[in-house]
């Protein structure tokens, strides 16, 4: 039976060119893909552009850009970031698509059926750089100038016909939900935040605005256009095929298994979109999982505070493994995290190049000098041998359900472990003290440490890809066996074939670089 896996990443306003943020929510979303693949599920991962709203028609004006044309050039941008940070996304939608307009108009035409939208008119604030809509109370005044609070963006007073979504009538089934699926929201901190959120009682909501034109328009009065939100959320679906629910894809992939976001974009997918599906009569999404922020040198990025960190320039003077690597490794999923450039440094030449990848060279370049660069077969593994091998194998269901739980941090800090341990125990047991006076134990020894590189390499796999798959290519390891069932096993190595070569795999960086 085939199993299946759906998660998606936030699709990005391509109002500006991507930056770090945008960067951290695909990499996370495409470890978890990946891992999900060589668990042997069958993925598909999704990312793509939001791109209807004010925010964009006014970013494309500023630009003299007609917005359509606008949203091509910068959504190209954003598809070739995919490549750059090697994602293994399946599709790239855009919300400007018509796959999309049609899932958007169902979903509209499901609310109206259901009772669940009114007209009337709409007073309140609205920030247009948030695309949210804000009560008097989550507003301040700074320099005379009026802010959300949460954001920090400014907000505009708005007055004008709007189309209403009944959101208030789902805080009882919203609570109920979130309390018969305890991981609905994860961590379990941005959960408690939506719960109490929730049960402080929930006001409708403005789904359409007239004040201007680039969106969808509400299909039985084209005064209007849907709210952005209503239509970006939709696009998980959309790219289902949905509305048609006879779909191989729906039928596969629906509900999604989770839908990775930034914190700030929570209270749309944990309340709202929820409650669209609800009164849609569609099932819910398994999860949603908020990420904290990146922050540059402690600050939030900001184009004012110009800190704002480009992951293209980055990867150009690091690679793309090793930003992949920083970034998931210092910063505790769930939580905001600093990064520098410092510490990226740092972390390149500790973990990666001196851990990993040395453990790698050095392994390699014996067998080569010592074996005829073959792996040595053997049969007389001491405890020490079987112990060093265990510890991987039987800790593969602990890794697993790590993975299952976001719990990134811990899976990495094991798997830099068992890497730590592979260069302990290769120093320990001394292979080159037993060249002459016992072939066979220096033999045994490398065979031990070439599964353990074996198994540390697929464990890395969906967070450095490219080298990983470098070593293995190395010790001749077909894709068909980058697998979490290859690590369970004991005859994936072939004994009769030479190594390829190993180029350097991670440069270290010099500290005035
Ligand atoms: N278009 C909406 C999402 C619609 S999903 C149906 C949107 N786009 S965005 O381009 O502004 O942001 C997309 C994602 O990038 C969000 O999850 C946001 O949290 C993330 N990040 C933007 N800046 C960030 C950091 N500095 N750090 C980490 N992620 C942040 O919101």
């Amino acid at each position: 039976m085939t199993k299946n896996f759906y998660i998606t990443t936030p699709i990005y306003y391509p109002s500006g060119k991507p930056h770090m943020g945008h960067a951290y929510s695909s990499i996370i979303a495409d470890i978890f893909a990946r891992f999900k693949r060589i668990e042997g599920y069958n993925v598909l991962f999704l990312t793509g552009t939001d791109e209807h709203g004010q925010k964009i028609q006014k970013e494309a004006k500023k630009n003299n850009k007609d917005p359509k044309k606008f949203c091509d050039e910068i959504s190209e941008t954003f598809r070739s970031l995919t490549k750059i940070l090697n994602l293994t996304n399946n599709d790239f939608i855009r919300t400007t698509e018509h796959r999309h307009f049609k899932s958007v108009n169902e979903i509209w035409s499901r609310l109206i059926k259901s009772g669940d939208i009114y007209l009337d008119k709409y007073s309140g604030w609205y920030s247009v750089s948030d695309e949210a809509y804000y009560d008097s109370e989550e507003i301040q005044e700074v320099d005379g100038n009026k802010i959300a609070k949460t954001s920090g963006s400014p907000v505009e007073w708005v007055e004008e016909e709007s189309y209403f979504f009944k959101l208030s009538s789902f805080q009882t089934k919203l609570l109920e939900h979130y309390k018969k699926n305890k991981d609905f929201i994860l961590p379990q901190s941005r959960r408690n935040e939506v719960v109490s959120f929730v049960e402080k009682g929930l006001k409708d909501l403005s789904i359409s605005r007239t004040s201007f034109s680039w969106g969808i328009p509400v299909p039985e009065n084209k005064k209007h256009v849907i709210y952005v939100w209503l239509d970006a959320l939709t696009n998980y679906l959309s790219a289902l095929n949905f509305p048609d629910t006879k779909d191989e894809k729906y039928r596969s992939f629906w509900p999604a298994d989770v839908h990775i976001i930034g914190k700030d974009i929570l209270r749309f997918h944990a309340i709202f979109w929820p409650a669209f599906l609800l009164a849609a009569n569609l099932p819910l999404p398994k999860r949603v999982f908020g990420h904290g922020w990146i922050l540059s040198d402690d600050k939030k990025m900001s184009k004012s505070l110009g800190n704002i960190l480009d992951p293209i320039e980055i990867i150009k003077n690091y690679g793309t493994d090793q930003l992949r690597y920083y970034l998931v490794k210092e910063v505790s999923l769930g939580n905001d995290g600093s990064i520098s450039m410092e510490n990226l440094r740092n972390c390149i030449n500790n973990d990666l190049a001196n851990n990993y990848g040395n453990l790698c060279q050095r392994v390699f370049s014996f067998i080569k000098k010592n074996c005829n660069n073959k792996i040595p077969k053997i049969n007389n593994f001491n405890e020490n041998d079987i112990n060093l091998i265990k510890n991987i194998k039987s800790n593969i269901p602990k890794l697993v359900n790590l993975i299952n739980n976001q719990n990134l941090n811990e899976y990495i800090k094991m798997v830099v472990n068992f890497s730590f341990e592979a260069n302990k125990y290769f120093n320990d047991s001394e292979p080159w003290t037993f060249k002459n006076k016992d072939p066979e134990r220096m033999n045994t020894i490398l065979f031990t440490i070439v599964e353990q590189i074996k198994n540390i390499s697929i464990l890395l796999n969906p967070i450095i890809p490219s080298s990983t798959k470098k070593v293995l290519d190395t010790i001749n390891i077909s894709d068909k066996d980058i697998s979490i069932e290859s690590i369970k096993k004991d005859d994936i190595l072939d004994c009769s074939l030479e190594l390829k070569t190993l180029d350097i795999l991670f440069k270290k960086i010099e500290n005035d670089n």
